[in-house]
């Protein structure tokens, strides 16, 4: 397996692949080799035949503290914008088929706060520390915090938390619909966030990557062609093995043995 510097990545149970940020001297700040093994170990993830869910963790003290400050402070609007500075952060959101789950424990701040918000389902501890205060260093989201957290808690919320760069709790971020639960320590988020990745692990692989795919959807078409596009997806699992295997297994009362494909 490949040695990384910044990342740890093992399979703590049968079909879930974990990566820990792991750059405790910066509080996970994610500077650009960071990401660059994150997405590596993303692609790996991902074309695994075993891996069927990911748990993307950090520390107990933080998620990730935010973009590396250290390493923006010089950067001129020629270099961020011909390298397309943070442009490499999305291949999460476009390049992973397979769920992934982000447990959010201390600090999620700025691109921290921005990269939970790219998960599939954001689990934290009640004590988790939320926010975008990109505002205080002259400057803003650029993640794509300004456009997921205004669509995860609405308008009012996220302009406020923007506009002034307040942080915002777990219990907040689960009141709020950001985060789907709470956890009360690190050590049950991170189990909490393994049971269900190893529950989605269960299901059929060509199901779960659709119903991902349908949901994200709808945050990119309006209701209509959202709901037209779900029954054309529903209609071609018609065609997969594993709608078969599944529906038959119900009628004969017994467990599902889904296809590999
Ligand atoms: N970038 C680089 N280094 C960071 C960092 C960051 N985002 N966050 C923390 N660090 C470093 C600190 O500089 C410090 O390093 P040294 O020991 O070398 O001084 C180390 O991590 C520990 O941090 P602190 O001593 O500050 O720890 P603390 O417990 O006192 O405070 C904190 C924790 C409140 C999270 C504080 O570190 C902090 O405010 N960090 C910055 C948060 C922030 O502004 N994030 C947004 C970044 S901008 C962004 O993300 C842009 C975008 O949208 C993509």
């Amino acid at each position: 397996s490949t040695n990384y510097e910044y990342i740890l990545v093992s399979e703590p149970r049968p079909g879930v692949g974990q990566i820990t940020l792991n750059r405790p001297k910066a509080l996970n700040a994610l500077c650009t080799p960071l990401i660059t093994e994150l997405n590596s170990a993303l692609r790996d993830f991902q074309t695994s035949s075993t891996i069927s869910a990911i748990l993307l963790t950090g520390s107990e003290r933080a998620f990730a503290a935010g973009a590396d400050i250290k390493e923006m402070a010089p950067l001129t609007f020629s270099e961020a914008y011909q390298n397309s500075f943070i442009e490499s952060w999305s291949d999460l959101t476009t390049q992973l088929k397979k769920p992934l789950i982000a447990a959010v424990s201390g600090h999620a701040l700025g691109g921290g706060c921005e990269l939970a918000l790219m998960a599939d389902i954001l689990y934290c501890t009640a004590t988790a520390n939320f926010g975008q205060p990109e505002i205080k260093l002259g400057t803003i989201p650029g993640a794509g915090g300004s456009q997921r957290l205004t669509r995860a808690v609405g308008k009012a919320k996220a302009m406020e938390l923007i506009l002034t760069g307040k942080s915002f709790s777990g219990e907040e971020a689960e009141k709020w619909g950001v985060a789907a639960r709470v956890f009360k320590s690190h050590e049950e988020l991170i189990e909490g966030a393994l049971k269900t990745a190893e529950t989605i692990a269960g299901y059929s692989k060509v199901a779960v990557q659709a119903a991902k795919e349908v949901v994200n959807k709808s945050q990119d078409l309006g209701l209509r062609d959202g709901v037209e596009y779900e029954r054309r997806v529903f209609h071609a699992l018609f065609g997969s093995q594993d709608q078969k295997i599944g529906m038959k297994a119900f009628a004969e009362k017994k467990k599902a043995d889904w296809s590999h494909s």
